[in-house]
């Protein structure tokens, strides 16, 4: 198992003041940015693009900017978001025409490559593709909105997968990151973590609260226990 990560999802902080978020989120001892990219087409809500994820990186963020991709098509924008500093891409496989393609395609452009299953998404799509990922990433949530309740049938997908995700590592040595989305607050995670998470995005839980690095630690000392 991969050191544990906490991507605050930045699609909860105060877009009005975004760097300063960002700065305080990584201070409080977060790991990367979660950076949710919604084109009102794929889901149905409308956020933030390349540009924004470059003025992160011109403020002077270095953490890892992890890019979730809820857009349709997908391929047309990887290269604006490897340019615009993503260290990670991931996308949904229902928006995509050629997935194999399009991981090799966000590899190509120097990120790391995740594939996104939405809760009803079977676990068969990681078939034939699950070696050439870093990352797989569980919606707990249907994708489009913070502030959800976490879909408890993501527990026995996350057992699956990581039973999957172990088997490639112990094949070929490849570390394989798995990481859950949706619903993740203080009080559940370590049973998400039990369950084989080792990154976790949390939004709502995290921005708006008062004190970013009480629920930091909260989250880490629960996945650690
Ligand atoms: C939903 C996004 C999530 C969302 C998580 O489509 O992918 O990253 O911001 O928010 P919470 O943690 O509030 O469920
Ligand atoms: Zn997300």
């Amino acid at each position: 198992m991969q050191p544990t990560v906490i991507a605050p999802s930045i699609l909860s902080a105060n877009f009005a003041k975004l760097g300063e978020e960002v700065d305080n989120v990584l201070a409080a001892g977060a790991d990367w940015v979660h950076f949710d990219v919604m084109d009102n087409h794929y889901v149905p809500n409308l956020t933030i693009g390349p540009l924004v994820c470059e003025a992160l990186r011109k403020h002077g963020v270095t953490a890892p900017i992890d890019v979730h991709l809820m857009v349709e098509p997908v391929d047309r924008i990887v290269p604006d978001f490897a340019k615009a500093g993503a260290s990670l891409i991931s996308f949904h496989p229902e928006a995509s025409r050629h997935v194999h393609r399009t991981i090799q395609l966000i590899k190509a452009s120097g990120c790391q490559a995740g594939l996104v299953l939405n809760p009803a998404t079977p676990v068969e799509v990681l078939d034939y593709v699950l070696e050439e990922l870093d990352l797989v990433l569980l919606m707990s949530v249907n994708p489009g909105f913070g502030g959800q309740g976490f879909i408890p049938s993501a527990l026995d997908k996350l057992r699956v997968v990581r039973q999957r995700i172990d088997a490639v590592t112990a094949r070929t040595g490849k570390a394989i990151r798995l990481e859950i989305d949706g619903g993740v607050k203080v009080d559940n995670i370590a049973e998400i973590a039990k369950a084989g998470a080792d990154t976790f995005v949390a939004g709502s839980a995290i921005f708006g609260q008062p004190d970013y690095p009480a629920i930091v630690s909260a989250m880490k000392a629960a996945v650690a226990a």
